[in-house]
């Protein structure tokens, strides 16, 4: 008994009326996912009654809520009124490891993602992140750094992107004579894992955050790659580990301003030898994005006052920071590699 909501048809100001409570749906949707509806329902029906007990949850504002969030199609709702099941779309939200829309869902539905959304005003204003004004005066850095939580939210977040991307990018580029990788920025180790995997020739180094280097080190031992790589803890912006043939820094550089990306650029040059190759990964956009790629882009600007940018302006920052672009290799629709060289 789902009371679709049919989008078709509708004047302006109807379909405006939709467009303005998008956020709420997408709220309920959090909250949802929050409360682990997916996961409980994934065991079988349950009333909402029993799904209160189970939650904690206040039982007439849960009904409203799964009745609302039925109404297009995430649960269905039974003849009966108050029990529910799991729907295609509710599915999707079960927390598995690896599922990316599930970890994105626990990173949207913390509340200081959201209430950085809720400051999009300020950052559209000054072109500068609007996390810290949201969450009174703490950076999205410093807060995945001392909070546990927000922490694994935002690394699992990007560890499930980060995977299913890594073997494409370890797969794509030719890493014949390649013997040591340095991966500036790389996260809790997906790429480097996908990398050792594919080529069993190759030593990898991680610089990361001190704080993200355990979970680095739990993911890479997992990967069976043991013996040939090491986990540096350190700052991109002080020192890069020296000497190795290939470097990449994947979705690393659209954080930051350009500037700064030039200044991580150079830190980088620095490292390199005269010979090494600097892999530059990152997600591109153009004016003709898809509507995803565009409210994404709008994202890194809230969160840490990044962007996505051109292929061109990568090109364009890597020759700023006196690096010689040599070629452009597609990975997916979206994901290129820019290879530099220092000489
Ligand atoms: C968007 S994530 C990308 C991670 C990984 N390369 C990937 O593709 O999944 C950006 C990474 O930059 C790291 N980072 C931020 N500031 C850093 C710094 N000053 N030195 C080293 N790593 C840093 C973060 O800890 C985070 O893992």
């Amino acid at each position: 008994m789902n009371e679709h909501v049919d989008t078709a048809d509708k004047g302006p100001n109807k379909q405006m009326v939709e467009l303005l409570q998008g956020a709420w749906r997408a709220r309920a949707i959090h909250v949802a996912t929050e409360l682990g509806l997916p996961d409980l329902l994934e065991r079988g029906e349950r009333t909402v009654a029993e799904l209160a007990e189970l939650t904690g949850t206040h039982a007439r504002t849960l009904g409203r809520l799964l009745r609302a969030l039925s109404t297009f199609g995430v649960f269905q709702r039974h003849a009966d009124g108050h029990t529910y099941s799991q729907s295609p779309l509710s599915a999707v939200l079960v927390s598995e490891p690896g599922n990316a829309e599930s970890t994105d869902a626990r990173f949207m539905a913390a509340n200081w993602h959201w209430a950085a959304w809720g400051d999009l005003l300020h950052s559209v204003r000054t072109g500068d992140s609007s996390f810290e004004v949201a969450n009174h005066g703490v950076s999205f850095w410093e807060l995945t750094k001392s909070d546990p939580e927000a922490k694994e939210r935002f690394n699992e977040a990007m560890n499930a992107v980060s995977r299913e991307e890594s073997t494409g990018v370890a797969r794509t580029y030719d890493f014949s004579g390649v013997r040591t990788v340095v991966d500036v920025a790389g996260g809790l180790g997906s790429l480097l894992a996908a990398i050792l995997t594919e080529h069993p020739e190759v030593f990898g180094t991680i610089l990361e955050r001190p704080e993200i280097v355990p979970l680095a080190q739990a993911r890479l031992e997992a990967a069976d790659v043991a013996g040939r790589y090491e986990i540096v803890a350190g700052d991109f912006f002080e020192q890069v580990p020296a000497g190795a043939d290939l470097y990449t820094i994947k979705r690393a550089l659209h954080d930051w301003d350009d500037d700064t990306i030039v200044r991580i650029l150079e830190q980088i040059k620095e490292a390199m030898r005269p010979d090494s190759v600097l892999l530059i990964i990152e997600g591109v956009v153009d004016e003709e994005s898809d509507q995803e790629a565009l409210f994404r882009g709008l994202l890194l600007t809230v969160l840490v006052g990044g962007q996505d940018r051109p292929e061109s302006d990568y090109r364009a920052l890597a020759e700023r920071a006196g690096l010689r672009v040599v070629r452009t290799v597609p990975v997916s629709d979206d994901l290129r590699i820019v290879e530099t060289r220092r000489d």
